[in-house]
């Protein structure tokens, strides 16, 4: 267990970087460092004291925090996702990229007092299943934040006035209440649903735009899509940062299904599964892996084997490619 001296100089980063969550759970260290000295009653007063700033301070408590209301409850809806960058598989870059907003969140207040704004605008676009939205959700989870999804079908009105009156009302729930607000299937947005007015979805478009410019730094906007192509090049630089996810390559594949089947897998011999995992999609190999699993569980053994494995990589590419 840490000393003194590593709880105090921890304390003191995290209060630097405004990073509360890492503050409070450096307290509660102590607090249970003490309590194994046998210290109870010094133990249950950071413990005390620690509920007690949390609650005096709720707008940066933000580890968890209800459902929103009134006007915003039909239009968000937040999750306290538990997926850590851990479990995200992908190419090193992508993974270091997430790093790096994690990092310069953490150190928000700093980067702020000197005048730069930490990366905070997002647009992840990729083929379906390739972690677009999980990465929404580890960011909330890595940085304790709610993930706050935006309900596409809610904010999109048939009047242009409402959606943007809508866009205003979540954009100003982004600077209120820090958290990872994610436009997921965001080309809806700019895609023409009338059929008649092609201007009209542009205008929305371009709403969201002069929102997202000003969006406060202090929350992250994610903005995710599988439709490229339909989106206007001088949009990616309205964010600070585009991903691009693609398929799993072997050794990615290779990754996913291990990291979701843990004991069950032991030893494979990878070279007969690989070529059946090719072209999946990271979602597609964990289904794969779930049903190959329950299969084995099933027949109340505790190994999947490649056999098990392969067949449910064959009925998931029948059922996903068609
Ligand atoms: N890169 C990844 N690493 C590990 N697991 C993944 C990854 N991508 C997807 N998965 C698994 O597949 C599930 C679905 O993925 P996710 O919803 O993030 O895909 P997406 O890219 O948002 O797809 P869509 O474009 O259809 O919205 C995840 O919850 C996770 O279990
Ligand atoms: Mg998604």
């Amino acid at each position: 267990m840490a000393g003194l001296g590593e709880h105090i100089t921890a304390m003191v980063r995290s209060h630097a970087a405004g990073d509360d969550s890492a503050f409070y759970s450096v307290a509660l260290q102590v607090a249970a460092r003490e309590a194994k000295q046998g210290h109870h009653v010094l133990a249950d007063d950071i413990r005390r004291a620690v509920d007690a700033s949390r609650q005096a301070t709720p707008r940066r408590n933000v580890t968890k925090l209800a459902q929103p209301r009134g006007d915003l409850a039909d239009l968000i809806e937040a999750s306290h996702p538990e997926v850590t960058l851990r479990d995200l598989v992908g190419p090193k870059d992508l993974t270091e990229r997430l790093r790096q907003v994690i990092a310069e969140q953490r150190q928000r207040k700093r980067l702020l007092d000197h005048g730069f704004a930490p990366t905070h605008r997002l647009l992840l676009e990729g083929p379906a299943g390739t972690g677009k939205t999980m990465t929404a959700a580890v960011l909330a989870r890595e940085l304790s934040l709610p993930m706050l999804t935006i309900r596409l079908d809610s904010l999109l009105s048939k009047y242009m006035g409402e959606t943007a009156g809508k866009l205003r009302l979540v954009f100003d729930a982004a600077a209120e209440r820090r958290g990872v607000y994610l436009f997921d299937e965001f080309d809806a947005l700019g895609a023409d649903r009338s059929g008649s007015d092609v201007g009209e979805a542009r205008r929305i478009l371009n709403s969201f735009l002069v929102f997202l410019e000003q969006a406060s730094p202090e929350s992250i906007v994610i903005a995710a899509t599988n439709h490229r192509s339909i989106l206007d090049k001088a949009l990616f630089r309205r964010f600070d940062m585009v991903l691009t996810y693609r398929l799993p390559d072997k050794n990615q594949a290779r990754a996913v299904i291990k990291g979701r089947l843990g004991s069950l897998l032991r030893d494979v011999r990878w070279e007969r599964i690989d070529p059946h995992t090719e072209g999946l999609s990271h979602a597609d190999l964990v289904k794969s892996s779930e049903a190959a699993a329950k299969a084995v569980l099933m027949r109340s053994e505790t190994q999947v084997t490649p056999d098990d494995l392969i067949v449910a990589l064959k009925a998931r590419r029948s059922a996903s490619l068609g």
